[in-house]
């Protein structure tokens, strides 16, 4: 074997050691046990803080917010879209004192214009086909700064989306 091969398969033998070594302590213990990925990064996502209830858990103690909501155009929002994650909210409120309810299980109950606009204020680059029949799965767009935009003089506050439409039925 001519001396240049030799020494070639010399530096690839170190390559193939260092390849080794590395594999050994960089691939996480339980990966491949379930497939081509880390088995115990599903413990790890399960032992995760849980912080959304879904719309079910909430029928129980409000139940008629669900139904009334259910005939509206905001039929398919989620609760918690608007509210926020209500987990600790929905399983711990049956506990607490009705007249004297903790800060801590409180959600935000969003009035703001601002809120509202997120999804609804004039945006060109969401398209809206009129006269098809995917028109329903598409946002109504109104101008946030202009469509009722009235000022209450003793307040300077610009009037509420909520004080005309009804958010669970708008
Ligand atoms: C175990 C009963 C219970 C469950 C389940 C529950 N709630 Fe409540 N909720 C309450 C009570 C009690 C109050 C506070 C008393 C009140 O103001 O009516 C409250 C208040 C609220 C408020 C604020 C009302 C206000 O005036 O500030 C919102 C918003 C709300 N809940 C949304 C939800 C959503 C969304 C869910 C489902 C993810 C949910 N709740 C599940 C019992 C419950
Ligand atoms: C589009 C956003 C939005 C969605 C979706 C929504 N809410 Fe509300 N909700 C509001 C706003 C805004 C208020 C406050 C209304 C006000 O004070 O005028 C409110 C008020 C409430 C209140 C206080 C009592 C009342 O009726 O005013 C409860 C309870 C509540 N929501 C529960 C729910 C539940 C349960 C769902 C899901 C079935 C839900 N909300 C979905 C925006 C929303
Ligand atoms: C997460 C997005 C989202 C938020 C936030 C939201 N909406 Fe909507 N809204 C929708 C969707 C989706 C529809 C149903 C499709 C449509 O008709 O635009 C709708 C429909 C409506 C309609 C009926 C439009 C029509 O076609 O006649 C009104 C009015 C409305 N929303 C008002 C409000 C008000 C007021 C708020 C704030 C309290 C609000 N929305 C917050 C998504 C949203
Ligand atoms: C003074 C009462 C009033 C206020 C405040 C108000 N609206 Fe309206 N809105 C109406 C009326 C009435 C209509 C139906 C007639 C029309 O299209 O103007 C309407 C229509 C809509 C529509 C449907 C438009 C369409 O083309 O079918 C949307 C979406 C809407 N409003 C969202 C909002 C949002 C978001 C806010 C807050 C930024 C808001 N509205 C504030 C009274 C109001």
């Amino acid at each position: 074997m001519p001396d240049q091969v030799k020494r070639l398969l010399v530096a690839f033998a170190i390559f193939i050691a260092i390849f080794l070594l590395a594999r050994y302590f960089l691939i996480p213990d339980s990966f491949g046990e379930l497939g081509h990925y880390r088995a115990d990064a599903i413990g790890d996502a399960e032992a995760y803080p849980l912080s959304h209830a879904g719309r079910e858990a909430c029928i129980k103690c409000h139940g008629d917010v669900v139904e009334e909501i259910s005939y509206g155009f905001h039929a398919k929002l989620s609760c918690e879209g608007c509210h926020g994650p209500a987990y600790k909210h929905a399983y711990y409120a049956e506990l607490a004192d009705p007249q004297n309810f903790p800060d801590s299980l409180m959600l935000n109950k969003p009035v703001e214009r601002d809120f509202c606009a997120r999804c609804h204020d004039r945006n060109r680059s969401r398209i809206r086909f009129a006269s098809d029949s995917t028109e329903i799965s598409q946002v109504t767009m109104v101008d946030v700064s202009d469509h009722n935009h009235f000022i209450y003089e003793e307040t300077n506050e610009i009037i509420r989306c909520v004080e005309c439409h009804y958010p669970h039925s708008p």
